[in-house]
């Protein structure tokens, strides 16, 4: 893991410390995935597992995944990695007894929000100025059955 973090420093790995992915990778490594076409990697998911209030239920705690980022690369978005890094990712946080799964999202990225409701989650929340430059997110969830 630490070849793919170097080679893709700069391109799509570039928002985090070395610290972060790997705590990350260490904590959930079921829903840590890199997509790959012809040896090269093209696209990655990250997620981590968090205790929290449900975005369903009305009372009680639940064991959420956190989809803490997701990119495939420019020239090959619109092949479906970004659909299937991001069902990959559903069964991970599953296997780590996860109920239900959460991400933000840019209110602007269209293609995004369209992906995650085709794979059934829906916005739950707007959250205002969520992004540095003012903008706002939606927040997304699903709920395992
Ligand atoms: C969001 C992202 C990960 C999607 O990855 P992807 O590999 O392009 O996704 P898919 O190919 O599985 O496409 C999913 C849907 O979006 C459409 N789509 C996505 N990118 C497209 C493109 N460049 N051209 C045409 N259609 C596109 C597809 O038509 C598909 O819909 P369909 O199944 O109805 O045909 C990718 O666009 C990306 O890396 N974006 C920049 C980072 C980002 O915004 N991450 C999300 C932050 S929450």
């Amino acid at each position: 893991m630490q070849v793919i973090l170097r080679e893709h420093n700069g391109a799509i790995f570039r928002h985090y410390s070395d610290y972060f992915y790997e705590s990350l990778l260490a904590e959930a490594p079921e829903a840590f995935l890199v997509a790959e076409k012809n040896n090269q990697y093209v696209g990655y998911i990250m997620c981590k597992t968090e205790f929290g209030f449900s975005n369903f239920k009305k009372l009680g705690f639940v064991k959420k995944g956190h989809v803490v980022s997701v990119a495939v690369l420019e020239e090959f978005r619109g092949n479906g990695y970004g659909k299937i890094l991001v069902n990959e990712s559903f069964k991970g946080v599953k296997e780590k007894q996860c109920d239900e799964m959460y991400l933000e999202v840019r209110c602007s990225n269209t293609e995004a929000v369209k992906l995650y409701q085709d794979l059934g989650m829906d916005i739950k929340q707007r959250l205002k100025s969520y992004y540095r430059d003012g903008e706002d997110a939606y927040m997304m969830a699903i709920e395992f059955s």
